[in-house]
């Protein structure tokens, strides 16, 4: 049974000006658990294709009145998520191969075999999937990223600017987790500005910074002579975020009696200033961040299970740079054009030897730690790149010693990537293979066993490809950090 991943079944449009094929097929298709339409002529099928929403096409190739190939210009312009299966007999494979030059997905040679309409109409599915969830992604990507401030490419990343996307203009609590620096105030403020209350205050308070007497009346304000320097009554943090949204960061240090207070905003938007019983009511949505694992706070009987269940009702996490390699050299170049800028220096780019050292450091303070190495390597670097020269001895330390050494002549594959347009396939593939080990080995925290059941291969290969790729040291480093 093929499965449309969505509410229904999955929809095939079939445009064969034979009936009796047509039907054959049509048949074989709904056995498969697709709805089956129909059309005799291309023109009939565009027809349909405006009335309903076809994930696959499967189209005669040159049999008046089909034209495929017209056909396939005007799906891949209309309709560009689906996805187009030639059908033709064995003296027009030529133009079938042309006509996937062209964009089609595959083709079937006829007379129709049904195991052969089986196996392509699964395939055919299932790149109609990528398609749709990709153009998702990247819509919701270039979204939020086209702001410019938020950086990342990292699927995990995208899961992250979807959900922002999702919840924004809901009133729905948001928890966003993750390590220190990893961009969890970047993303609150993002959710904020998505919403439909960007035009109100975003109100952040760093609850870590105050001690506990303090913390309370900065957040629910206090009355005259509250205590002892209450000299004035103030509204707090919740009454200034009136209309828009409150950011409670570093949530898990409130203290108990703060706890139950917050637990009651979150249910009832009520809350009294400190030293007064009068009850105010606000209309906030409230955000709240911890670097620290908030369901291991409530086991170790730090945190109320009720309130986080209230505070956790979307949660976003937040992965550490060491675990997003691909992001790394992207938020180098992010932070480059803006600390250039700000410098007033010229500078190109990176050597390949800073880039291939700033993805091999494993990042404890994330993209903060990554935003202050290239501002300090700005302010240092006196050549048109920045090299490991201009990063800290930490990271430059983990540049690869072979990396420097000269060009010799025979197996290259394991030094930097040259320019060199007709390397051999295995030459090519490379440093990308390399790049993939790596994140799949710190992912999962360099356990080989983990990362080669992960890669689909068995460890002593894993081995041998991180030898070949010099990764065996730093795998060694970094676990040990
Ligand atoms: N994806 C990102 N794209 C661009 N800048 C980022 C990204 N993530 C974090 N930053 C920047 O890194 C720094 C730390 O982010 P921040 O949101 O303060 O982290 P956290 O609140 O988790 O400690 C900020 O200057 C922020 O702008
Ligand atoms: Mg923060």
């Amino acid at each position: 049974m093929i499965d449309s991943g969505g509410d229904g079944r999955s929809t095939v449009l079939l445009v064969e000006p034979d009936a009796v094929v047509g039907e054959a097929a049509a048949r074989c298709l709904s056995a498969e658990g697709c709805e089956v339409l129909h059309a005799a002529s291309t023109a009939q099928a565009v027809g349909v294709l405006q009335r309903h929403a076809v994930q696959v096409v499967f189209t005669e190739l040159s049999e008046p009145p089909a034209d495929g190939l017209e056909l396939l210009r005007y799906v891949k312009a209309n309709h560009p998520e689906a996805v187009v299966v030639f059908m033709t007999g064995y003296g027009s494979i030529e133009s079938a191969v042309q006509a996937i030059k062209q964009g089609a997905f595959d083709y079937l040679p006829k007379p129709i075999v049904e195991d052969d309409l089986r196996l392509t109409v699964g395939r055919a599915l299932q790149q109609q999937g990528l398609l749709a969830e990709n153009r998702r992604l990247k819509a919701a990507v270039s979204d939020l990223a086209s702001s410019g401030q938020i950086v990342g490419s990292d699927y995990r990343m995208m899961k992250v600017f979807e959900l922002v996307d999702a919840v924004a203009d809901s009133r729905a609590t948001v928890l966003i987790t993750g390590e220190s620096g990893t961009g969890k105030s970047l993303i609150a403020r993002a959710i904020h500005q998505r919403s439909g209350r960007r035009q109100a205050p975003f109100v952040e308070v760093a609850c870590g910074a105050l001690p506990e007497m303090l913390l309370e009346s900065e957040l629910f304000g206090h009355v005259k002579g509250a205590f002892t320097d209450a000299v004035a009554s103030r509204p707090g943090k919740f009454a200034a975020a009136h209309g828009g949204t409150i950011f409670l960061d570093e949530i898990s240090t409130a203290s108990p009696a703060l706890q139950m207070k917050l637990l009651r905003v979150l249910q009832e938007r009520t809350f009294e200033p400190v030293g007064s019983n009068q009850t105010l009511s606000v209309d906030v949505r409230v955000i709240l961040a911890s670097n620290r694992d908030l369901w291991g706070e409530v086991e170790a009987g730090r945190f109320r299970r009720d309130l986080y269940y209230r505070v956790n009702v979307v949660n976003i996490e937040l992965p550490p740079l060491r675990e997003r390699i691909a992001d790394i050299a992207l938020l180098a170049e992010h932070f480059l054009t803006r600390f250039r800028r700000e410098n007033g220096k010229l500078i190109a780019g990176f050597t390949d030897e800073a880039v291939q050292a700033l993805q091999s450091y494993h990042w404890p303070g994330n993209v903060r730690e990554l935003e202050n190495c290239i501002e300090r390597a700005v302010v240092l670097c006196r050549s048109a790149r920045v090299g490991v020269e201009d990063l800290p001895a930490e990271v430059s330390g983990l540049v690869r010693p072979v990396a420097r050494a000269p060009a010799g002549g025979g197996s290259g594959a394991a030094g930097p990537a040259r320019p060199h347009p007709d390397c051999t396939l295995a030459e090519a593939m490379a440093e990308p293979e390399k790049q993939i080990i790596r994140a799949v080995l710190s992912a999962h925290g360099g356990n080989r066993t983990a990362a080669a059941a992960a890669l689909g291969i068995n460890r002593t290969t894993l081995y041998k490809k991180m030898r070949k790729h010099s990764l065996l040291d730093a795998a060694g480093s970094r676990a040990g950090s």
